[in-house]
């Protein structure tokens, strides 16, 4: 690992690829694991659930989320999503909406894939412009 990165990112990256390792994963077998830290410095992690009814599969962010609800709650600060291939896995559409409801644009988002590489953007980046829970509030209810 490259002197570059931070404990706190290795710390990440470590727990992001224990999780995909008890990825259930055998209709895809792309097992990924997630790992975020929230702004207070708590750790919670995911692995994607896959279903023999394809599209009730959990990707892994989504478990790491809710890992972090269940744990108490708070905002993220960075998450690392380790995937099983040389390239990069970035968060799929769904998870970067499921992101932004705990995250503010400026957070970092690391995909590292299996070669160790680290590939970071912003969430906001990845979802410009996004839906979020101020929009709600300009609706009537
Ligand atoms: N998957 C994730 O868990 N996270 C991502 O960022 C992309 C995709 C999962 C969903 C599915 O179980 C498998 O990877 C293949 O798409």
């Amino acid at each position: 690992m490259p002197e570059s990165i931070p404990p706190s990112l290795a710390t990440l990256i470590a727990a992001a690829r224990r999780l995909r390792e008890r990825a259930h994963a055998p209709y895809s077998r792309h097992p990924v694991g997630a790992a975020l830290r929230t702004t207070a410095g708590a750790v919670y992690a995911g692995c994607n659930v896959e279903n023999a009814a394809y599209p009730l599969g959990l990707c892994a962010e989504a478990a790491a989320v809710a890992a972090m609800v269940a744990g108490g709650g708070g905002r993220i600060a960075e998450i690392v999503i380790a995937g099983p291939g040389e390239r990069p896995c970035l968060p799929c559409g769904g998870c970067r909406q499921i992101l932004y409801e705990f995250a503010a644009p400026k957070m970092q988002v690391h995909a590292v894939g299996a070669g160790g590489e680290v590939t970071s953007h912003r969430l906001g980046d990845l979802l410009p412009v996004a839906f979020g829970p101020r929009n709600l509030q300009d609706t009537e209810r």
